[in-house]
């Protein structure tokens, strides 16, 4: 496990207030797969285009639907990483959000009571039509019946309220607004936050990727924790080259631990 950078330490220590900004880095080592960055990127192997925009969904919605349970399948069967758990422990010692990019639930499975989600969640379902919510209980079970492939077409199941509309993901896809007053509520807590550390995202995606700037015009510490250059590593005061599960829990265990003091040693 690499030491935390001090200056990162330092900051934790001071800091009245921190967000985390998480992207889909954070659950790679979960064993959810990123959509950038490496040879499994789901953007690699599918279009996004077709899969995660309302056009997509138009005209195809068995093949975006047949997608979704492929995914609801694999969070379903993901657990929360030793870095969604320290930092959900962090959080009982100290004033610390997590805003997500990420649709899943790990931040709240390993125990994160404030989490912000720009992205909405892929655990709520909503008609198409009437906007009315969706057992989410019946898409598990048609997920875990599905046959755990990315590529089957699947009818989404009628509103059971207007009866008409077909049911869709609740997550945000290109060209859509984020969740009523998710941006909102993120800028908050980073216009208040003296540490903003930026786990595992890209920065390619707006608006969530104006959140460091934001951070950096409010004079909060930016620091990146992410085993490749972003968007975000410009503009960082500290850049950890690592992963979530490693560079967290060494941070959280770094802070518990008290600092040591340098005593001069007098008279050699
Ligand atoms: P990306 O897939 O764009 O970026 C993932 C980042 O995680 C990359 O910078 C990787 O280097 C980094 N990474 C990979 N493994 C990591 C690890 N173990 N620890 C830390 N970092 C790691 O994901 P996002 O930036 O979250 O939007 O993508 C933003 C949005 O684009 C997503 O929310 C999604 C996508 O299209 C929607 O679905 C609306």
């Amino acid at each position: 496990m690499r030491d935390a950078p001090s200056d990162l330490v330092e900051a934790a220590r001071a800091a009245r207030r921190v967000v985390v900004l998480t992207g889909a880095g954070m659950s790679a080592e979960s064993g959810i797969p990123t959509f950038r960055g490496t040879r499994s990127g789901l953007w690699e192997r599918f279009d996004p285009m077709a899969l995660a925009s309302p056009s997509g969904w138009a005209a195809d919605p068995e093949l975006v639907w047949g997608w979704y349970l492929w995914r609801v399948g694999l969070v379903r069967a993901a657990q929360p990483n030793a870095g969604h758990v320290a930092l959900a422990q962090w959080a009982r010692s100290a004033p610390v959000r997590v805003v997500t990019q990420n649709v899943d639930d790990l931040h709240e499975r390993a125990g994160s009571a404030d989490v912000v989600h720009l992205h909405g969640s892929i655990m709520a379902f909503r008609c198409s039509e009437c906007g009315a919510p969706y057992d989410s209980g019946l898409v598990v079970a048609a997920a875990a019946a599905a046959s755990g492939r990315p590529a089957l077409q699947v009818a989404p199941p009628r509103c059971r309220e207007c009866t008409s509309g077909v049911v869709r993901p609740g997550v945000v896809w290109f060209g859509e607004s984020l969740p009523l007053g998710a941006f909102e509520a993120a800028v908050a807590a980073v216009e208040e936050a003296d540490l903003v550390l930026v786990v595992g995202t890209s920065g390619l995606v707006h608006p969530a990727a104006q959140l460091p700037m934001v951070a950096r015009q409010v004079g909060a510490f930016v620091a990146e924790i992410n085993p490749e250059p972003t968007q975000t590593s410009g503009l960082a005061h500290e850049v950890w080259r690592s992963t979530a599960a490693s560079a967290i829990p060494a941070l959280v265990h770094t802070l518990w631990t008290p600092p040591c003091k340098d005593t001069p040693l007098e008279g050699f």
